[in-house]
């Protein structure tokens, strides 16, 4: 099993990796976790050289992801709340998905496809989550761009005052959530 972890944190030992390194430590397979505030990858910049071309005119990283997201059986954001919404990190990897939208309803490309898999939402807010459905949202058209059923969200609040590594309730939830992904994983290899 492969599963590929987006992160939209810039904190590399913050609630929304704790959350992410519970899920590691359960998860079968291998695992590969991309930090977006350090990795290179650049913003769509509306080019529309995939309107006509396949494939994505700027050569960054992302061309490894877009094989990637071709390979995983799983995918999974995690993410801090900024201002009620997924980082802007986050969604500037995510408007690289452009591409997958352009290919399949302005190119119309016949060959194009992209491999079915399951997803998980982590979510850390230092306030309380009255606002946290909108950030769902985002993450859901996110998912849905890269070909990804949503099976469970966790979110950890309060974070400024309870830190995500004493959120026993979250943690267990992230753990049972990589063993639902493991399960789904095996009943597919088995059917
Ligand atoms: C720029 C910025 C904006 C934030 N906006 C919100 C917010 O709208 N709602 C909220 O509950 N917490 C907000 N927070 C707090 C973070 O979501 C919180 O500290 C989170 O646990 C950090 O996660 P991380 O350690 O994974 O980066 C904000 C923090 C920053 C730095």
């Amino acid at each position: 099993m492969k599963t590929l972890i987006i992160s939209g944190s810039p904190r590399k030992n913050g609630d929304s990796m704790t959350l992410v390194n519970e899920m590691i430590k359960y998860l079968d397979g291998q695992v590969r976790v991309i930090h977006t505030y350090n990795n290179n990858i650049s913003p769509c910049v509306d080019c529309r050289y995939c309107w006509h071309n396949k494939g994505c005119s700027i050569n960054d990283e992302m061309q490894e992801l877009y094989q990637l997201l071709n390979e995983v059986d799983n995918v999974i954001i995690a993410s801090p709340l900024y201002f009620s919404e997924l980082t802007g990190q986050l969604l500037s990897f995510a408007s690289r998905l452009q591409l997958f939208y352009v290919s399949r309803c302005i190119r119309k490309d016949s060959d194009f496809k992209l491999k079915k898999k399951n997803g998980v939402l982590l979510i850390s807010a230092g306030g309380d989550t009255r606002d946290y459905d909108r950030s769902k949202r985002t993450a859901n058209i996110i998912f849905h761009q890269m070909n990804t059923t949503l099976i469970g969200s966790v979110s950890t609040i309060h974070t400024n005052e309870t830190p995500a590594k004493n959120d026993i309730e979250a943690l267990d939830k992230s753990r049972e959530l990589a063993l639902k992904l493991n399960e789904l994983h095996n009943n597919l290899s088995m059917n």
